[in-house]
């Protein structure tokens, strides 16, 4: 059965209909998936329990994410600074990864999902690199949510990189200094291909970054949870959802400028769905 058939019989297709019916919904959602080591440590088990538990949520939030019809999904998954972990941890990260990606491609092809990369994948093990490019290779063509794994990533990593292929293009005569452009610096990022996110949900309570999508989250909402990423499941991606389409985005201007489109005008129909989470 695929995501959109098992939809039509659950008790959650009331809830997503409430909030497509806002045609507020992000393009773009990416999430800092936070607090797998504390999860575990709070009760009293292995940080690495806490990574296995996290990927029911992973596969919580891309299937909620595709049955809601959000065009990009970006998971922070492994960053670049993460490599400085003992080296257990990292090893079981990257084993995880592959036991994920091997499982589930099947059901991601199924259900239309691309799946896509970010970050400095070549430092990553030979064996992750090969059922990555696999996976990649096999849903290529796919036209449902992109699911984008930040994998050894880190936003500063990309920027520079992509200002020395910027400086080389300037060298070779391609390009010249004055007609660069925001767009064009977007451009150059591995991330080129999608929307800014609209929405960075980041669980576990921790008010930062981390060196993630920085040129790209000029203007996303945040939205930070305490509770830890193995918890990030059912109900909490909608929170995250009700909370975000409740927003007012004014992108520098104020709200008499905006229209009809401000976050008013669809609040009972929100209180609605807040009250269906209940
Ligand atoms: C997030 O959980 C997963 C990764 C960073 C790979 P953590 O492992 O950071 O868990 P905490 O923050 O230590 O609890
Ligand atoms: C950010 O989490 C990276 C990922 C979620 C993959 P960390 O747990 O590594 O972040 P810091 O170091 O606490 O900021
Ligand atoms: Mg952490």
């Amino acid at each position: 059965m695929t995501w959109s058939e098992e939809l039509v019989s659950s008790e959650n297709r009331q809830i997503q209909k409430m909030l497509r019916d806002t045609g507020r919904l992000p393009r773009h959602i990416a999430i800092i998936m936070d607090g797998n080591g504390r999860w575990a440590q709070e009760r009293g088990r292995m940080r690495i329990d806490g990574h296995k538990e996290g990927m029911e949520s992973v596969r919580s939030a891309v299937k909620t994410s595709s049955q809601l019809g959000v065009s990009y999904l970006t998971l922070y998954a492994f960053s670049i600074e993460n490599w400085k972990r003992p080296l257990p941890e990292v090893r079981f990260l990257m084993g995880l990864l592959e036991t994920y990606l091997r499982k589930e491609i099947d059901e991601l092809h199924a259900n239309g999902v691309r799946i896509r990369t970010i970050g400095k994948t070549n430092a990553l093990p030979k064996s992750v690199q090969r059922v990555l490019k696999g996976a990649i290779e096999r849903t290529a063509e796919n036209e449902g949510l992109t699911l984008t794994l930040a994998l050894s990533y880190g936003s500063r990593w990309d920027i520079l990189r992509a200002v020395q292929v910027v400086a080389m293009d300037i060298r070779r005569g391609k390009l010249s200094p004055e007609d660069l452009t925001e767009e064009m610096i977007s451009s150059y990022l591995q991330t080129s291909y999608m929307p800014d996110p609209d929405l960075i949900i980041r669980t576990s309570g921790e008010v930062r970054l981390s060196n993630f999508l920085l040129w790209e989250a000029a203007y996303a909402e945040l939205y930070i949870t305490d509770g830890f990423w193995p918890d990030f499941r059912g109900a909490e991606l909608y929170r995250a959802l009700t909370d975000f389409v409740m927003r007012e985005r004014r992108f520098g201007k104020i709200s008499a400028q905006l229209g009809s489109e401000s976050a008013a005008s669809s609040m009972s129909t929100l209180e609605r769905i807040l009250h269906a989470l209940k």
